[in-house]
């Protein structure tokens, strides 16, 4: 018996990266779990989270396949780069509404659902950026960490209806994202060698042990838990290691 079964779990974001291996642990341990993404995956539910008709047909498709929902992950988002001086209000407005309404959107589609449950959670993913300045991130930064306070808030709101809400906070991961970073970067060997020097344990950090946290987080055994941030991150946000 895993400690998921017979619990269904929606993620979105679940095509690539940190989603999909959050998609891969749930199931692991016995939740059925919908991948929603722009991108199709098989026993997906083709979703946008930017667009609110688009996330309410998804959220609905779920629970008529699966006959409820317990878990939500929001965890689509996308990247941004620059000072505060850098990106438009145009650049501005589109990132907000993937990283931070897009969560809005699928919370408050999934929240009717969520109440009926006898063990539901949500699980946001936030970032390093929410907790720690980070150069060249004002944007991501301020969608990240209004991520954090949404989710102490929806923490507040709703654990007197039984639905946890917390948030997992990832230093920088090997995803396809940062693949793609790399790819742009003049060095990107270089870049690399960077990033992995910033995080206290000397190495970026792996999709699964990002899920690892998100599984605790939305477990059934988990149910004292409300409101928390957890880091991911090699002790990136709270470690002061000497230099090598
Ligand atoms: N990779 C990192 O270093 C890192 C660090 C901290 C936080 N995070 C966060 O983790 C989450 C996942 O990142 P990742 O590295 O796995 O990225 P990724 O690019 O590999 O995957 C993101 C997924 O989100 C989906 N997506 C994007 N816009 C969407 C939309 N409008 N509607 C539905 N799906 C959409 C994409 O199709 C993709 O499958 C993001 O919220 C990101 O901010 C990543």
């Amino acid at each position: 018996m895993g400690e998921f079964d017979g619990l269904v779990a929606a993620v979105t974001g679940g095509a690539s990266g940190i989603g999909a291996a959050i998609v891969a642990a749930l199931r692991e341990r016995g939740a059925r779990v919908a991948a929603l993404d722009v991108t199709e995956v098989e026993d997906g539910v083709r979703a946008d989270v930017t667009d609110d008709a688009s996330v309410r047909q998804a959220i609905s498709a779920v629970v008529d396949r699966f006959g409820g929902l317990d878990i939500v992950v929001n965890n689509a988002g996308i990247g941004a780069q620059g000072t505060v001086a850098d990106n438009d209000d145009a650049e501005w407005l589109r990132v907000l509404d993937v990283n931070l309404l897009g969560m809005v959107r699928v919370s408050r589609a999934a929240l009717p659902h969520l109440r009926r449950s006898r063990a539901a959670a949500i699980v946001n993913v936030g970032s390093i950026a929410a907790t720690a300045g980070l150069p060249q991130r004002a944007l991501y930064s301020a969608s990240k960490g209004a991520v954090a306070a949404l989710t102490r808030a929806m923490a507040a709101d709703h654990l007197r209806e039984g639905i946890r809400v917390n948030c997992v906070h990832p230093g920088t991961a090997d995803t396809p994202w940062i693949g793609r970073l790399l790819d742009r970067a003049e060095d990107p060997e270089a870049e690399r060698a960077a990033l992995e020097a910033r995080q206290p344990h000397g190495r970026l950090v792996s999709p699964q042990e990002v899920a690892h946290a998100v599984v605790y987080l939305a477990s059934p055994l988990a149910t004292s838990t409300a409101g928390a941030g957890l880091a991911v991150d090699g002790g990136m946000q709270d470690l002061r290691l000497r230099p090598r």
